[in-house]
């Protein structure tokens, strides 16, 4: 195991704050009454939910916005005994009552009791869920966390983060929106109100948000990492949060995180037949990845429709390391609701915490990254990336996906990506690569067409990152080089894909894509 353990200069907290004196005034006994909320913001698709000094916390708790852990709509059940006896009747029996009582004080209480180590940790986040397994939690602090820095954590950084949970009705007096199908919509938050949800999700306190129980909506709260064996990989997506934990807590960073639920309308699709405009270019590289070298660009995640895919869980490539590696992404699985073919979301602002090395299995915590990545008008970082869910291809006939049905299907969802609806608001050019073509399946040859014909539609560029592979990046510029000088147009290159699915399922041979490109245009 060539983990790399966290050393005390990592942690860089000399801030030595070890009281564990919570802010434990929020009970919803001294929250606003119900609130009559009218979602005046609704009205334009942008929400603001950076909230003026002092507004005052709106409780809602409906289906059409997140249902926070300190709404006094949060309640748990509690048989409690009530002494009946009076003057009039001292020998009455006491009764038994059913009581609706406030999680989030039972959350504020069991989160202020002194909490010095995994154990009192996992004893505390028992008392307001049902989660029993947390084993890989108590592996990481006793095997891969040093001594010094799990004493740090204990002693230091988790006070803070609580403290920070526990404001989440002052830092988020306004309702989040969810961000649900077919509506095009974009919330901006603070990432100090990040911060407030991501240590709301690390302690568990989110309540199930209704539709998640038929999976409409990703799950937050993180005990899915705390569950099973702690696997190399485990560790270090827990050494990912962590790090972002140490860093927001230390000193909170002063940025804006823009989330887009992004929908093109079917009737806003070109009709790709007979599109006239010419290729764009490609640079290709079979060095350096979207996130090192994508800077200034529209980078793409190769996402799940559920965004996040298995970060919480299992799951350790492309997407799940950049949300490790950038974890204010996480609290988008809050409030988006499974992607539709033609709707993608588009966070900016992420900031980066951590660096790493190896992919899958391999992947490894290599320490804090600092992120110089320069502000935007609006106070984000200059890190757009847009998870776009390529198709998943089932079982052995990986032909299907070149059939027109499933092409269009993937310019559906990749013009959506690249498709600037907040006009000139996205970077010029995509930073992608093998979108499609790992975990799910997909041909590069093909895919990488179809996101350039997107790509060229919408009038950007692409540069290409091949994960390594140094002849399909010389590959590719040689076709699109070629293509290009033909003169190719997108409508062209659109119909000779449905002509070689054809050629294809009727003669059974194997000539290649390219190769038939190469004799189709020359
Ligand atoms: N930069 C550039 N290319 C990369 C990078 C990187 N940082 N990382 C990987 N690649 P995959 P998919 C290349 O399998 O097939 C997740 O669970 C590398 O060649 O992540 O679209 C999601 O949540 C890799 O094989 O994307 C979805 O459920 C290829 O990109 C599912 O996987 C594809 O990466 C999506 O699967």
């Amino acid at each position: 195991d060539s983990t790399i353990k966290r050393s005390k200069s990592d942690s860089n907290n000399n801030n030595n704050n070890n009281n564990n004196n919570n802010n434990n005034n929020n009970s919803p006994s001294t929250l606003s009454d119900e609130f009559d909320f009218k979602p005046e913001e609704t009205l334009s698709n942008r929400i603001f939910l950076i909230p003026f000094d002092d507004e005052k916390y709106k409780d809602v708790w409906n289906n059409e916005y997140v249902k926070l852990p300190c709404s006094k709509n949060n309640v748990y059940r509690k048989q409690v005994t009530e002494n009946t006896s009076s003057l009039d009747d001292p020998n009455a029996q006491p009764q038994i009552k059913t009581k609706y009582l406030s999680r989030w004080y039972l959350i504020s209480t069991a989160l202020s009791t002194h909490i010095r180590d995994c154990e009192s940790f996992i004893d505390a986040i028992k008392v307001y869920t049902h989660y029993k397994d947390f084993q890989c939690l108590l592996d990481f602090f006793e095997l891969e966390m040093s001594e010094s820095d799990t004493r740090e954590f204990f002693l230091n950084t988790l006070p803070k983060v609580i403290n920070l949970a526990l404001q989440l009705p002052f830092l988020l007096p306004r309702p989040i929106p969810l961000l649900k199908k077919n509506v095009d919509k974009e919330l901006i938050f603070s990432q100090r109100q990040i911060a407030s949800l991501m240590c709301n999700a690390f302690l568990c306190t989110f309540p199930k948000q209704g539709e998640q129980y038929n999976s409409k909506y990703p799950s937050i709260n993180f005990n899915t990492l705390y569950e099973g064996n702690l696997v190399p990989n485990r560790a270090a997506k827990l050494n990912c949060i962590i790090q972002y934990l140490i860093t927001v807590t230390n000193q909170m960073p002063t940025g804006i995180i823009s989330y887009h639920r992004q929908v093109i309308d079917e009737a806003d699709y070109p009709d790709w037949e007979k599109s006239t405009r010419f290729l764009r270019d490609i640079a290709a590289f079979s060095q350096g990845t979207i996130e090192d070298d994508g800077a200034g660009m529209l980078q793409v995640d190769f996402a799940n429709k559920m965004v996040g895919g298995g970060v919480l869980g299992h799951g350790c490539v492309q997407e799940e390391i950049r949300f490790m590696i950038n974890p204010e992404l996480i609290i988008s699985r809050l409030f988006t609701a499974q992607l539709l073919d033609n709707e993608c979301l588009i966070v900016s602002g992420a900031q980066r915490f951590s660096n790493y090395s190896g992919y899958g299995e391999t992947f490894t915590w290599t320490g804090p990254h600092q992120d110089q990545t320069p502000t935007d008008k609006l106070g984000r970082r200059t890190t757009t990336i847009v998870a776009m869910d390529a198709l998943k291809l089932h079982g052995p006939d990986t032909f299907i996906q070149f059939s027109p049905h499933h092409i269009d299907r993937e310019l559906k969802k990749a013009y959506c990506g690249f498709y600037d609806s907040l006009s000139a608001t996205l970077p010029p050019n995509v930073a992608t690569g093998n979108w499609g073509c790992g975990v799910f399946g997909g041909d590069k040859h093909l895919k990488v067409l179809i996101q350039l014909i997107a790509a060229s539609q919408s009038g950007r560029d692409i540069v290409y990152y091949s994960f390594g592979e140094e002849k399909f990046a010389n590959e590719l510029t040689n076709m699109v080089t070629f293509l290009q000088q033909k003169a190719v147009t997108i409508g062209q290159l659109y119909k000779s894909l449905w002509e070689y699915y054809r050629l294809m399922l009727h003669t059974k041979s194997s000539l290649s894509l390219y190769s038939y490109l190469d004799a189709h245009f020359s």
